[in-house]
């Protein structure tokens, strides 16, 4: 069974190195995981990667690729060949494109000997209402193209999809519990909400099937960060009971 703590990633949404390695430091014993989103890559580039590598942190790349299959194909041999854990690409780049980097990410873990990346998609962004997604020409509710474009995920080989602790429920149900959610938008109990609008707590979102929580502000602007991961992984036990 995993333990808890190898379901909790920490954003590192931040731009110097130096907090980066604090932060890893501190945190590297207490959670599973440390997601460098397009923030922290556009500022540091790939060194990023080998720096929380060398602190023993495993690592979650968020740069949601998207583009035509070829292209992201290669990115995605980039990616396994720094030995990240996991990354994603979106759904709206199609089956061909979403099962090109399923291949190539399988082809560069075995000709490098190393342990394949979980390759999640990204749905629909938690940014967008059903307004937004007519405007760009989708019909339907924000949640009937989440599952829909899920379950093309699936088929196109894929792990999991990032999805908000509400839709996690409803992935599972119909893709099945071996297909991971990975969740964000998690705030423990009495936190501030800052700007994530539809919130669940750590204890909600276990309780809702997600595989991994995403958490970055309660825990990186903490005055103490151990403190604060270690109140969110009690949350998360609870959730489990
Ligand atoms: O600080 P906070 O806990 O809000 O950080 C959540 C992280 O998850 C951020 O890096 C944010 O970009 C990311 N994220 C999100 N909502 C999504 C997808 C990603 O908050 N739908």
């Amino acid at each position: 069974m995993q333990e808890i703590k190898e379901r909790l990633i920490v954003a590192l949404d931040v731009d110097t190195l130096q907090e980066v390695e604090e932060l890893v430091e501190l945190l590297g014993p207490h959670v599973g995981m440390f997601k460098v989103g397009l923030q922290l890559y556009t500022s540091l580039g790939p060194k990023v990667l080998q720096t929380i590598h060398a602190k023993g942190g495993k690592i979650f790349v968020d740069l949601k690729l998207h583009d035509i299959p070829n292209t992201v194909a290669q990115a995605s041999r980039v990616l396994t060949a720094y030995g990240v854990r996991m990354f994603n690409v979106h759904a709206s780049g199609g089956l061909k494109m979403m099962a090109a980097a399923a291949r190539a990410v399988e082809e560069a873990a075995r000709e490098k000997g190393i342990a394949k990346p979980l390759l999640i998609a990204v749905t629909v962004l938690t940014s967008l209402g059903e307004e937004d997604l007519q405007e760009i020409g989708l019909k339907g509710s924000p949640e009937e193209t989440v599952l829909k474009w899920a379950k093309l995920a699936q088929e196109a080989g894929l792990d999991g999809v990032v999805a908000s602790p509400r839709e996690s429920s409803l992935i599972r149900a119909a893709c099945g519990p071996g297909f991971l959610t990975v969740t964000p938008g998690v705030r423990p109990q009495g936190a501030e909400q800052g700007d994530q609008k539809r919130v669940a707590t750590p204890r909600e979102a276990i309780r809702q099937g997600s595989s991994y929580l995403v958490i970055g502000r309660p825990i990186t602007a903490a005055a103490d960060p151990v403190r604060a991961a270690q109140a969110i992984l009690a949350e998360m036990e609870e959730g489990l009971c």
